[in-house]
């Protein structure tokens, strides 16, 4: 079988192959780990996972990669992020430090707002700018795939254009985004006190008009993927066959999240339920974030409304937490969060895996509470502060994040089918990840079959 990249002499493959869908429970440490492996690459494609000697023999490569030994992992997807900003509230850390709180500085007409400022008076270069710089870093810390979430907009204008530099940086940059609309992020100044009117503004204009801007913006920033032919079994190169694609794959690249902060000071349960249920109508999948402070009952509303993701879940009630184990809707862990605000208490991730749930981890990159570009950091986070096991956060940091924005049947796990994204380690082992902090352990990224940065 020709292959245009062969990797050999990989030490310990994780492949995390098994059925669709995430990985609940015990069943999140099956990592299926292949020992002196090798995976071959077609186009942006895997098209051959196995024992080195086997592959070996029957694959004629035009290029090769040796591993050296060393481990490699899938990709990181981090499937909850703020990327587009402009600025930073370096002054609001030293205040947090000297004893402010987060919801006090954002009572006060910081934090979010802050940010909002900053971001509504950049043009969309600037924007666009900002963010490739925190792309690069999450490329070189092995994150091929993430989320970006509006919301430093608040209006239909400053929205658009959050989208628009997602959309443009999903044409010029290796690493694959999926937008999630974050309109219900916080409530503008000029609505101070009028958070009814800002929702009407939201599920009556912006809504509808965010939705119609990305079916026009959004398909045409995709990079063409290839397809594998139903006759001959071959890979037929990205972008050779136009429209004839996939429509699952379509479907799935295609998508837009819509998110609300559910949160005192933000938006109650009743206009959470009343976004998110417009933006079901139009065409969204959901996302909410929930019980970061306050627990007001997002997890159920998640639960109730058949959420993708509940992310945060910090104060979430037990009983809570047995609910949504036992639902379809995936809770989001980001250990970076309390880290960067200086909190004790992080998400009851180990008693979701424990009651049969799937949990999955992301950074929650943002200005305010967590600038942390690198998923290796919230490994070794949610190991020591939930006490995962390193094959369970890798798990919740690869296959169960493609899970909660879409994209299982796409990334997250190296079987053939899915595209080549995957990390050469600069260990061994896959637990080096967890276990070492602040340094970057990540050697090689190949995305898309490509290989990003030299070993
Ligand atoms: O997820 N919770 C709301 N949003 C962010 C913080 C955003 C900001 O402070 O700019 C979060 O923690
Ligand atoms: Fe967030």
């Amino acid at each position: 079988m020709r292959a245009d990249l062969l990797i050999y002499n990989i030490g310990q493959l994780a492949t995390l192959a098994g059925p669709p869908g995430p990985r609940r429970g015990a069943a999140m440490r099956e990592l299926g780990l292949i020992t002196d492996a090798a995976l071959a690459v077609a186009d942006d494609r895997i098209i051959a996972v196995g024992k080195s000697d086997a592959l070996a023999a029957t694959i004629q490569p035009t290029a090769t990669l040796n591993a050296g030994g060393c481990a490699v992992i899938p990709g990181f997807v981090d499937p909850h992020t703020h990327l587009p900003w402009v600025g930073h509230r370096a002054a609001e850390f030293e205040m947090r430090i000297g004893g402010a709180t987060y919801m006090q500085i954002m009572a006060a007409g910081g934090g979010i707002a802050r940010t909002v400022a900053d971001t509504r008076a950049a043009s969309l270069a600037t924007l666009v700018v900002e963010t490739r710089g925190r792309l690069d870093r999450m490329l070189a810390h092995g994150t091929t795939t993430a989320e970006a979430k509006t919301g430093y907009g608040l209006n239909l204008s400053d929205e658009l254009k959050q989208l628009d530099a997602i959309a443009e940086l999903r044409r010029a940059h290796p690493v694959d985004l999926v937008p999630t609309f974050l309109a219900a992020h916080a409530v503008p100044p000029e609505y101070q006190g009028r958070t009814e009117a800002y929702v009407d503004l939201i599920v009556e204009e912006l809504l509808p008009a965010a939705w119609a801007h990305w079916q026009r913006i959004g398909s045409s920033s995709l990079r063409p993927w290839s397809q594998i032919s139903r006759a001959t079994g071959e890979v037929q190169p990205a972008g050779a066959i136009g429209q004839d694609v996939r429509e699952a794959d379509r479907r799935a690249w295609n998508a837009i999240f819509c998110d609300v902060f559910c949160e005192a000071g933000a938006f109650d349960l009743a206009q959470a339920r009343r976004i998110l249920t417009a933006a079901r109508q139009l065409g969204f999948g959901l996302k909410i974030h929930v019980d970061e402070f306050a627990s007001l009952g997002g997890a159920l509303l998640a639960i109730e409304l058949a959420a993708i993701s509940a992310d945060h879940i910090v104060t979430t009630p037990a009983e809570h937490v047995t609910r949504l184990a036992r639902s379809n809707t995936i809770g989001v862990a980001l250990p970076g969060t309390p880290f960067g605000l200086g909190q004790r208490d992080y998400s009851p991730a180990r008693s979701l895996i424990d009651q049969g749930g799937a949990l999955a981890l992301a950074t929650d990159l943002n200005p305010g509470t967590c600038w942390c570009e690198n998923m290796q950091f919230i490994l070794a986070l949610a190991c020591r502060t939930m006490r995962l096991l390193p094959a369970e956060a890798l798990t919740a940091a690869t296959l169960n994040a493609a899970c909660a924005i879409g994209l299982g049947e796409q990334i997250g796990s190296l079987e053939v089918g899915k595209l080549a994204d995957l990390l050469l380690l600069d260990a061994d082992d896959y637990r080096m990840l967890a276990y070492r902090f602040g340094t970057n352990l990540v050697r090689t990224v190949v995305k898309r079959g490509k290989v990003m940065s030299a070993a």
